[in-house]
């Protein structure tokens, strides 16, 4: 095809962001370069970011990026990335949300642009531990967490998850310390150079510095962990290869070389973060009997649904999520029965139907309204759950070898593309419903629009069930009749059950009785202690209170504490929290800041 040099280039279309300054329709970012000093002493990351970019059309006069509480020292463009000259830049007013645009002036041949600047100690993505927060004691900790509109924190971007970008970084770190990255890691140096050859979207950049060493479980597998956790991890997931497999065997070639698994301290806010080739995963998974392990097949099937076909907004969160989770249940059959992946539905199905009693209608919508919102609002059970259960029904009606082929074009199409809601329902439209002859009636059944854009569910809607549950229920009814139940062989799933099927006041012989029959408070499983721990605190079930507070205080999952907080009473609140606190990442420090609040302004206003 002839083009000629007046001729502008074809836009690539992009979806518009709501919570993006950047402007990536007239400019986009398309490489990374990054060199970075990671200062303990100071908490901050200083250093210089290469931006890459392509402009559309000659009207672009500046480039508008992300960030949030970043200084900036220098900015320079250059048309070569050889020679550079200093350039303009401005920083607008901060939103609370959104952080601040950075606006750099830009020339028609700019190519390039350099970014001399630092990180505050305040930066929302990076938690800097100090050593006695960590397991070795001996060194500093430094991580991120980007997702969602973090990012901006540690780099100036365009902080879209519409806008993809390749990168590589230089990360000096001092000595007797190693950096790793969501992105190819070696194993050995210690100033590390890291390469991530595949477009990602920005949430997905991480980076992580401590005293850490590397156990593989596989050939493309293996565990990163402090010194002294990596042995326990890595026998807890030593299934990592075979799950690898069995993904690969559903949906297609696993696109990004290797997967390990980076165990952070105990104050890391989630339980996992599917970083390319490095998943962020907390250390409350490791319960020594791998029955937490869904959580490592859930960030293992983001490297198709999120990392490989990504959600163009965060109003699309359930593309990334309600696919992951469908997915994670099918890892779970293939690796451990359907016994186990039925229950975790189970459980998954009490987890939404609570959620739906709590959330008003407009948060009950697949595709849900973020405006003046911060996006982690939008990251209930809703996306996770209802998303899961709509793939399920979709499944079902269609039968799995067809929804699996669908599933596989569906990600060949899509992949390193992010994508709306719209794009994903067109495309399911015109190649699962229309599928064959058939197809069309058997699509009638399922009332699309209702599951995405309507609350609540559709009467259609499949209802989970576990048979081991039933058993469970039978145990239950006999405990509340006074009788002793044997509980030998149960599994986590089983527990969580039982524990969530108690009546909510027990009252305080029952509250004992339990404890002493099944020594909960002593619980070396995190999600079972979590649980127990909401009831002990609910009940005002004073023994467990030494225990509540140890929890409080070492681990910051926000699944975990954001409950318990909610149920104390302010000055319990008011008091562990005041200990806590410096523990927790400031995305946990977040959260529970506004519950404290909440509950001392409720507090104040009854006097
Ligand atoms: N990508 C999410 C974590 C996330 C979501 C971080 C939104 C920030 C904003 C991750 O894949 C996830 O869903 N983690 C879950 C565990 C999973 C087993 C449901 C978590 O952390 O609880
Ligand atoms: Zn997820």
């Amino acid at each position: 095809m002839m083009t000629s040099c007046s001729e502008r280039k074809e836009i690539p279309a992009i979806a518009h962001d709501i919570h993006s300054w950047s402007n990536p329709d007239t400019v986009r970012v398309r490489h990374l370069n990054l060199d970075l000093n990671v200062v303990f002493e100071q908490q901050t990351i200083q250093g210089t970011a290469v931006l890459t970019i392509e402009q559309f059309g000659h009207d672009a006069k500046q480039l508008i990026l992300d960030s949030r509480a970043l200084q900036i020292d220098e900015t320079e463009v250059s048309p070569d990335g050889l020679k550079y000259r200093e350039s303009g830049f401005s920083i607008g007013a901060a939103d609370k949300i959104l952080g601040a645009p950075l606006r750099i002036d830009i020339a028609p041949d700019t190519k390039f642009v350099r970014i001399r600047y630092s990180t505050d100690p305040t930066a929302t993505a990076l938690q800097w531990l100090a050593p006695g927060q960590t397991a070795g004691k001996q060194h500093p900790f430094l991580y991120t967490q980007s997702q969602a509109i973090h990012a901006r924190s540690w780099i100036p971007l365009q902080d879209s998850p519409g806008v993809r970008v390749t990168y590589e970084a230089r990360v000096h770190v001092p000595a007797g310390m190693k950096a790793v990255m969501g992105a190819t890691n070696c194993p050995d140096s210690s100033d590390c150079h890291f390469t991530m050859d595949q477009p990602i979207p920005s949430y997905l950049i991480a980076l992580a510095v401590g005293e850490l060493a590397f156990q593989p479980t596989g050939p493309r597998t293996g565990v990163w962990a402090e010194y002294s956790a990596v042995a326990k991890a890595a026998a807890e997931f030593s299934d990592m290869e075979k799950m690898l497999e069995a993904a690969e065997k559903l949906y297609g070639p696993y696109r990004w070389g290797r997967f390990d698994v980076l165990v952070l301290p105990p104050s890391f806010p989630f339980g996992g973060m599917e970083n390319p080739r490095l998943t962020f995963a907390t250390p409350t998974v490791i319960a020594g009997d791998k029955s937490l392990v869904s959580l490592i097949a859930h960030e293992m099937a983001h490297s198709w649904s999120g990392n490989l076909v990504t959600n163009a907004t965060w109003s699309d969160f359930w593309l990334n999520e309600g696919f992951t989770v469908y997915i994670e249940r099918r890892i779970v059959e293939e690796l451990y029965g359907t016994r186990r992946a039925e229950m975790e539905a189970a459980l998954g199905y009490r987890d939404l139907q609570d959620e739906l009693k709590s959330h008003a209608p407009a948060d009950q919508i697949l595709h849900i309204d973020l405006s003046g919102r911060d996006p982690d609002d939008g990251a209930t059970n809703i996306p996770y759950e209802k998303g899961a259960l709509f793939l399920t029904r979709i499944e079902r009606a269609f039968g799995r070898e067809k929804f699996d082929n669908y599933l596989r074009s569906y990600f060949d199409r899509f992949a390193f593309q992010s994508i709306t809601t719209k794009q994903s329902l067109d495309y399911l439209r015109a190649h699962l419903f229309a599928g064959d002859q058939k197809a069309p009636r058997i699509a009638a059944g399922i009332p699309v629009d209702q599951w995405v854009y309507q609350p609540g569910l559709p009467a259609s809607a499949p209802v989970p069930v576990s048979a081991a549950f039933l058993a469970v229920d039978r145990q239950l009814a006999a405990w509340l009749a006074g009788e002793d139940i044997d509980t030998a062989g149960w599994s986590t799933q089983e527990w969580l059950h039982f524990l969530r099927g108690l009546p909510p006041q027990p009252g305080s012989a029952g509250m004992k009785r339990l404890d002493s029959s099944f020594r909960l408070t002593a619980s070396a499983n995190d999600e079972i202690l979590a649980q127990w721990l909401l009831m002990a605190v609910r009940n005002r079930y004073a023994p467990a209170y030494p225990r509540l507070e140890e929890f409080l205080t070492t681990v910051g999952r926000r699944k975990y504490v954001k409950p318990l907080y909610e149920a104390m009473d302010p000055q319990q609140a008011t008091a562990i929290y005041a200990k806590a606190r410096p523990m927790y990442h400031p995305i946990t420090q977040a959260t529970i800041d506004s519950i404290v609040a909440a509950k001392q302004e409720k507090q104040e206003k009854a006097r």
